[in-house]
C-alpha cells in the first residue's frame, strides 16, 4: 500500500464514523507563542479543547504535517541514528471534542488496523497510563488483547504526570492519560516490549498514540479539568507505512525511497544505504515544508531552527564530497511526492527553491573553513585519546563559521565524541554580556537613575501643563541645573511625549517655564518605564524639581502617527496580496516615512505594488474610527490580532483596531483611517535573503512628493516641447532619430575615412621600395583609423603605414605593415616609435600595431620623423 492510499484510507475511514476531514493546517501555529511548530494534530484544536473555541463539528480527522525540532518534542539529534525519528513527519488523527471518549477512540483504532489496514492483531502490543483501570479493561475485555500484552506505565520520568503514557503538547495546554499501540517487527530485530530495559531497540515501535485529553496544564503547572473529556490520536504516517509495506525502516517506505535516489543523485553518491542521504531526505521535507509556511532562515526563533536544520544537511552532502549547492535541488522531488497532498507545496516550488539555494549560497562560504578545522580538532583530540571536544572551539565555529551546534555534535557523535556544552554556552553567555553591555553603554550613556517612574499621557494629549523634572543629565552625568546652551537629557515624572518604541521613533518638541526652554531633538527610554527628553536648552536654566510645560510638536507627530497606522494596513495589505507567508522582520516609523522589511523572496511586481496601494487607501477613504484596546493577551490572540513570534508580550496588551487590521501595538495612531490622507510607496528592494523592504509615505509627505514628481515631468515635458501625456511617445521619437543620425554619422565618417585615404596616399614616399607614409587625421576615432589604415594598405601595395589622431586631448596611433615588408619591419616598432615620442606605449602584430599617448603636441614631429626612421632601418 503507497503512502498515499495509507493517507487517503484512514481519512475516509474516519468519515465513514461521522468525523470531519479537516485540511493540514500550517507548521507556524496561529497566533501561538507557546509553541515553536505544530507538532501534532492537536494543535490546531487546542482551542476546541480548552472550550473557547466552537466548531460546527464534534468529530474530525486530519493528516497534519508536524516538525518536531527545536521545541519541546525535539527528535532533530536523532535523525540518521534511527530507523524511526525525524524532524518533519505526517501524524493521522482523529478527535472527539466532548462527543466519543475512550471506548470508541480504542475501537475506531482496533478495526482500522486489524480491518482496513489488515494487520494480524497477534503483533499488536498496547500500553495504558498505569492508572487507568478503565482503558486496560476496554482492551482486555471488550477488544480480546490478550493482558500478557497491555502493558501499564506509570509516571516513570521522575514526577507527578511525567510518563510516556501522559502527553501533553507542550509545558503548558491540553494534556491527559494515554495508550499507544505497538507493532512487533518480529525476532529477527533487536529490541524488548514498552516498559522493558531493551524498549530502545527497533522491534516493537509505536505506532498509534491515543490521548484520553482531560486537563489543561497552567504555567503553575496546575492541571484543570477541561470543560468536557476530549479524544486526541497520532499515527505517525511513515510508521504505518514502514509496518504495511513490510519494512523495518520508515526510510524505506516508497516516499522515502524517492527522496533518497533523488539525494543520491544529486550527491553523486551510489551507495543508497548511506546514513547521510537519509539525513538529507528526512532535512529537505522540513525544510521545504517550514519555508512554505513563512519561515525564513535566520539568527532566532523559527528561522534559527530552520537555519540549523538546512545547515546540518548540507554538511551531510559534504561529507559525501559535495562542494556546491546541491539541496535545494531535491525540491523537484518533494513536489512529486507530496504536491497531490498539500498543494501549497507545488505552489510555492519556486520560491522555497530559491530560499533554500540562497541559504546553501550563503554557508557553502564558510564550511571548508570550518570543516578543516573541526576535522583537525577531532583528530587531534583521538589522537591525544580525549572524548570531549572543546566548547570554545564549538563555539568559535559557531560564531565565526555558522556552525549550529548541533552541527558540531552531529560531527563530533559520528566519531563517538561529544562536545562540551556547558563550555559552549559559557562562551555563547559571556558574547552575549558583551553585547549586551555595549548596546547599554550606547543607549543610556551611564545615565544613573533611581527615581520615580515617568507616566506616559501622549495617546491622549500632546500638551502637559504640569510635569516635573525628576533628573537632569549632561556630558552622561546626573546634575542638579542645567545651564543655556547645554546639551542633555531631561527625564519627567509625567510626558505626553512617546519614547522610542515598536520602531516608532520618539517626539520632538519644548518644554518651557517661564523664559526656559528646552528644544526636544528625540525621546527615548533609559530605563524600562524611564523616558529621557534629549536636547539642548536654548534658554533659561531648568533645575530638578522644576515644573515645566511639556507640548510635542504636532506637526511632527501627525506625520509620524499617519506612517504609523498606514505601517499596519500597509502589513495586512502585503499578507493579501502576497500571501500569508509575510510576516514582519523589522519596521521604522518617523515623520518622513515608514519602513517595512518582511518575509517575501521575490521582488514586488508593479501590479502588486499598486494592488497594496489600492487596498490601503481605499481602507483610508471608508474613514474608520479606530480603536485601541486593553486586554488580556489570550483574548487579544483570539480575537485574531496580530502578534510577533518571538516578541514578549505583558500578560495585558494593547490591540489595536485600523480599519480591517488588528495588531497588537503600544504605539501612537491616527483617530480615523481617513486622517492618513493619502498612501504611496516609493521603494521596494531586497534586503537579505528571503527579505524585502518597502518604504511608504503619506498625507502632507505623500502630497508633496507627487507634487515633485508632477514638477519634474512638466520640465521634462517641456524640455522636449510636448505634452506631459505624450512625454513618452515623444521620448521614444527622439530616441529613434538619435539612432538615425548616429547611423548616419557612421557612415559618412567612413566615407570620409575613405576620401582621405585617397588623398593620403599621395603622400606617401618610397624608402628602399617601401612606400612610407606617416599622417594626421585629426576627429578620426579608433574604428575610423582602422578602416583608413584597411583601406592604404589596399591601395600602396608594399607599405609602412602609420596613422594618428587626437580626440579629447588623447592620442591614437596605429601602424600597419603589408604581409610582404613585415620581414623587413615590424608595426610594433613603428608604432612604438611615435608612441614614446608622445608619452606612451603599444604593441600588436608584426602587420598592424595600436598605441596611445598624452602629449597630443609632440605628435607632429613625431609623425614627421617616420621616413627617416625607417629609412635607417631598412638601410
Ligand atoms: N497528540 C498526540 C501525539 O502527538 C496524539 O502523540
Amino acid at each position: 500500500m503507497k503512502v498515499s492510499d495509507i493517507r487517503s484510507k484512514f481519512l475516509s475511514f474516519f468519515e465513514s464514523k461521522g468525523h470531519t476531514i479537516v485540511r493540514s493546517s500550517s507548521l507556524v501555529p496561529g497566533n501561538d507563542p507557546t509553541l515553536l511548530f505544530t507538532n501534532s494534530g492537536m494543535v490546531q484544536f487546542k482551542d476546541v479543547f480548552l472550550g473557547t473555541e466552537q466548531r460546527p463539528y464534534t468529530r474530525a480527522t486530519s493528516a497534519q504535517r508536524s516538525v518536531r525540532a527545536g521545541g519541546k518534542h525535539n527528535d532533530l539529534e536523532n535523525v540518521g541514528y534511527t530507523a524511526r525519528h525525524h524532524t518533519f513527519f505526517e501524524m493521522l488523527g482523529n478527535f472527539s471534542f466532548g462527543d466519543y471518549f475512550k471506548r470508541d477512540a480504542i475501537k475506531f483504532a482496533w478495526e482500522l488496523l486489524t480491518t482496513v489496514y489488515q494487520l494480524p492483531p497477534e503483533k499488536l502490543w498496547v500500553t495504558v497510563y498505569a492508572e487507568d483501570d478503565e482503558a486496560h479493561d476496554i482492551w482486555a475485555k471488550e477488544v480480546g488483547v490478550p493482558v500478557e500484552r497491555i502493558i501499564r506505565i506509570g509516571d516513570n520520568k521522575g514526577a507527578r504526570y511525567a510518563s510516556d503514557n501522559f502527553w501533553q503538547m507542550a509545558d503548558t495546554g491540553p494534556c491527559g492519560p494515554c495508550s499507544e499501540i505497538f507493532y512487533d517487527h518480529g525476532p529477527d530485530v533487536w529490541g524488548g516490549p514498552p516498559g522493558s530495559p531493551e524498549e530502545d531497540g527497533d522491534r516493537y515501535i509505536e505506532i498509534w498514540n491515543l490521548v484520553f485529553m482531560q486537563f489543561n496544564r497552567d504555567e503553575q503547572g496546575t492541571l484543570t479539568p477541561l470543560p468536557k473529556p476530549c479524544v486526541d490520536t497520532g499515527m505517525g504516517l511513515e510508521r504505518i507505512a514502514a509496518v504495511l509495506q513490510h519494512v523495518h525502516s520508515n526510510y524505506e517506505i516508497d516516499l522515502f525511497q524517492a527522496l533518497i535516489h533523488a539525494a543520491g543523485r544529486e550527491t553523486a553518491t551510489a551507495d543508497l544505504a548511506n546514513n547521510s542521504l537519509k539525513v538529507i531526505a528526512d532535512h529537505i521535507r522540513a525544510c521545504s515544508f517550514l519555508v512554505v509556511d513563512g519561515v525564513i532562515p535566520g539568527n532566532e526563533g523559527r528561522g534559527y531552527v530552520l537555519r540549523r536544520i538546512v545547515r546540518r544537511a548540507i554538511r551531510h552532502g559534504y561529507k559525501l564530497g559535495v562542494r556546491k549547492p546541491f539541496f535545494h535541488k531535491l525540491v523537484a522531488e518533494l513536489v512529486a511526492q507530496m504536491g497531490d497532498a498539500y498543494p501549497e507545496l507545488r505552489e510555492a516550488q519556486q520560491r522555497v527553491t530559491d530560499v533554500l539555494r540562497a541559504e546553501e549560497e550563503r554557508f557553502f562560504e564558510t564550511i571548508e573553513h570550518g570543516m578543516s578545522i573541526l576535522d583537525a580538532a577531532v583528530a587531534d583530540l583521538k589522537q591525544k585519546g580525549g572524548k570531549v571536544l572543546d566548547g570554545e572551539l564549538a563555539f568559535k565555529l559557531h560564531d565565526t563559521y555558522g556552525f549550529p551546534l548541533d552541527l558540531t555534535q552531529d560531527v563530533a557523535r559520528e566519531n563517538e565524541l561529544s562536545v562540551d556544552d556547558a563550555a559552549f554556552d559559557t562562551a555563547m553567555n559571556r558574547q552575549r554580556e558583551q553585547a549586551r553591555a555595549a548596546g547599554k553603554f550606547k543607549m543610556a550613556a551611564g545615565l544613573e537613575y533611581a527615581g520615580a517612574k515617568t507616566t506616559f499621557h501622549g495617546y491622549d494629549t500632546l500638551d502637559l501643563e504640569v510635569a516635573k523634572v525628576t533628573g537632569l543629565y549632561v556630558d552622561g552625568l546626573a546634575v542638579d541645573t542645567m545651564q543655556p546652551g547645554q546639551q542633555g537629557v531631561v527625564v519627567l515624572d509625567h510626558t505626553p511625549f512617546y519614547a522610542e518604541s515598536g520602531g516608532q521613533a520618539g517626539d520632538r518638541g519644548v518644554l518651557t517655564a517661564g523664559t526656559t526652554a528646552f528644544t526636544v531633538s528625540d525621546t527615548t527610554k533609559i530605563q524600562p518605564d524611564v523616558f529621557g527628553h534629549h536636547g539642548a536648552l536654548a534658554g533659561g536654566t531648568l533645575k530638578v524639581g522644576d515644573s515645566v510645560l511639556a507640548r510635542v510638536d504636532a506637526l511632527n507627530r501627525a506625520r509620524t502617527v499617519r506612517n504609523h497606522s498606514a505601517t499596519h494596513l500597509m502589513h495586512k495589505a502585503l499578507r493579501e496580496v502576497l500571501g500569508g507567508h509575510v510576516q514582519q522582520k523589522g519596521s521604522l516609523v518617523d515623520a518622513d516615512k515608514t519602513r517595512f522589511d518582511f518575509s517575501h523572496n521575490a521582488p514586488m511586481t508593479e501590479d502588486e505594488i499598486r494592488r497594496v496601494e489600492a487596498i490601503v487607501n481605499a481602507e483610508i477613504l471608508r474613514n474608520e474610527a479606530t480603536s485601541a484596546e486593553i486586554m488580556p493577551f489570550d483574548d487579544a490572540v483570539k480575537s485574531g490580532a496580530m502578534a510577533l513570534f518571538g516578541e514578549k508580550y505583558a500578560d495585558t496588551v494593547r490591540v489595536l483596531g485600523i480599519g480591517s487590521s488588528r495588531e497588537l501595538c503600544g504605539g501612537t495612531h491616527v483617530t480615523r483611517t481617513g486622517d492618513i490622507g493619502l498612501f504611496k510607496i516609493v521603494m521596494e528592494g531586497g534586503v537579505a535573503a528571503g527579505i524585502r523592504r518597502v518604504e511608504a509615505i503619506t498625507g502632507d509627505n505623500a502630497l508633496a512628493y507627487l507634487q515633485s514628481l508632477d514638477t519634474r515631468l512638466q520640465e521634462a515635458a517641456a524640455a522636449l516641447r510636448a505634452q506631459p501625456s505624450e512625454l513618452t511617445q515623444r521620448i521614444h521619437q527622439v530616441q529613434d532619430h538619435v539612432r538615425a543620425l548616429e547611423k548616419e554619422l557612421e557612415r559618412l565618417k567612413s566615407r570620409m575615412a575613405a576620401s582621405q585615404g585617397d588623398e593620403l596616399a599621395q603622400q606617401a614616399v618610397d624608402v628602399a621600395g617601401i612606400k612610407v607614409l606617416a599622417a594626421q587625421l585629426d576627429g578620426a576615432d579608433t574604428k575610423t583609423l582602422r578602416e583608413t589604415m584597411d583601406k592604404l594598405k589596399d591601395k600602396l601595395a608594399t607599405a609602412a603605414i602609420v596613422l594618428g589622431a587626437v580626440q579629447d586631448g588623447k592620442v591614437s596611433l596605429i601602424a600597419g605593415v603589408t604581409a610582404d615588408a613585415t620581414s623587413r619591419l615590424k608595426a610594433g616598432e613603428l608604432v612604438n616609435f611615435v608612441a614614446q615620442q608622445v608619452g606612451g606605449k603599444g604593441g600588436g602584430r608584426p602587420d598592424m600595431a595600436q598605441a596611445g599617448g598624452t602629449d597630443a603636441a609632440a605628435l607632429p614631429a613625431a609623425l614627421a620623423g617616420v621616413a627617416k626612421w625607417v629609412g635607417g632601418k631598412l638601410a
